[in-house]
């Protein structure tokens, strides 16, 4: 079906993608429409092996010092959640690319996303399989959900292990950085390529990952640390999302709930219990899935600590919270 310009959506690693032949315009196009994307927002193009980069990169516009990174990081984080911005080749696609000069290359570790690819064209072009601007989809469900009928597959890989997206990485300049915080955490990007440049100059956004929102669920979202998310006075209107078990128990002790989360009329989650990020990183989307389907207004959320895989958890959710202009601390 994607040899013949159809649209799949597949699992990976990190979230579902929308995924057809990175060759195909016509299908690009579909990808385009059916996720209601704008066209300025480029693809990561998705292979399965090393060579595949042959028919995507511009080898000869990389210096010394980016062939060395992109080959030291790929052989050490491929297949993995990193993606890497990188000269294109002039074949591929303007679509693909939204027209940039640069092409974003993934090489996913999914056994079933790389047997697609294999054995379609080697070469998928997929965003995340939500209309644009919502939450990723972490299961097969939030695909048929968000995207039904327009799209002509939808493979079933089960939840999906990282359950957020890739790290995605410019070293098309000679001062790489980090374009959206993802499953890779910059540390262990950095113990490979020495400290990477810090911020977008001016702020100036080169990647609509970067979107102030984006990632968000339809209820409000309000974004809280974990001293002031404790202090919250319990509203029966609201869902709160817990970073780990200490930020719940001390919240219910405060406002004389039960102690167990299940308690609480469906209304209290946890990330992670324990306060593992690998943990709250898998459960995010998915629990904001959920969040989203409750008969409840708004959302109170937890800022879990900003350290590795925490940069990718703490970006999602101040994207999320991002389009609400006044903090509202009544309820
Ligand atoms: O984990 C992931 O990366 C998932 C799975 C399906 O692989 N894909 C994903 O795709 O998150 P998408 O389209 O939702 O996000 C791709 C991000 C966007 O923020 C896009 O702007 C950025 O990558 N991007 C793509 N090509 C780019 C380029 N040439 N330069 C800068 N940013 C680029
Ligand atoms: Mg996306």
């Amino acid at each position: 079906m994607v040899r013949a310009g159809q649209l799949a959506a597949f699992p990976t690693e990190t979230v579902y993608g929308l995924g057809c032949d990175a060759f195909n315009t016509y299908a690009l196009a579909r990808v385009f429409e059916v996720k209601k994307r704008p066209r300025f927002d480029p693809l990561i193009v998705h292979i399965a092996s090393l060579d595949a980069m042959e028919r995507l990169v511009d080898f000869s516009r990389l210096s010394a010092g980016m062939e060395y990174r992109l080959s030291v990081l790929s052989h050490a984080l491929w297949p993995g959640p990193l993606t890497l911005i990188l000269p294109k080749l002039r074949t591929v696609p303007d679509l693909a690319t939204a027209g940039l000069e640069t092409v974003a290359v993934r090489f996913p570790a999914h056994d079933g996303a790389l047997k697609l690819i294999a054995e379609s064209t080697g070469a998928i072009a997929a965003p995340s399989a939500n209309p644009f601007g919502y939450l990723s989809p972490t299961r097969a469900e939030h695909v048929r959900e968000q995207l039904g009928d327009a799209v002509d597959v939808i493979l079933d890989g089960g939840p999906a292990d990282i359950g957020i997206e890739s790290t995605v990485l410019d070293i098309s300049s000679v001062a790489p950085r980090i374009l959206r915080p993802g499953g890779t955490p910059r540390n262990v990007i950095e113990s490979l390529t020495g400290p990477l440049t810090a911020e977008a100059p001016d702020g100036k956004i080169s990647s609509p990952g970067q979107l102030k929102s984006h990632y968000a669920p339809s209820k409000e979202l309000y974004l809280h640390t974990a001293a002031e998310m404790c202090r919250l006075e319990f509203c029966p209107d609201a869902a709160y999302l817990f970073f780990n078990q200490a930020s719940f128990k001390t919240f219910a002790e405060n406002n004389g709930l039960p102690s167990e989360p299940s308690d609480g009329g469906g209304r209290f989650f946890i990330l992670s219990p324990s306060g593992s990020l690998t943990e709250a990183a898998s459960s995010l989307f998915d629990t904001l899935h959920t969040i989203d389907a409750l008969p409840v207004s708004l959302i109170h959320a937890e800022h879990p600590p900003k350290e590795g895989l925490g940069d990718a958890i703490n970006d999602r959710l101040s994207r999320a919270a991002a389009r609400l202009e006044n903090i509202r601390m009544d309820c």
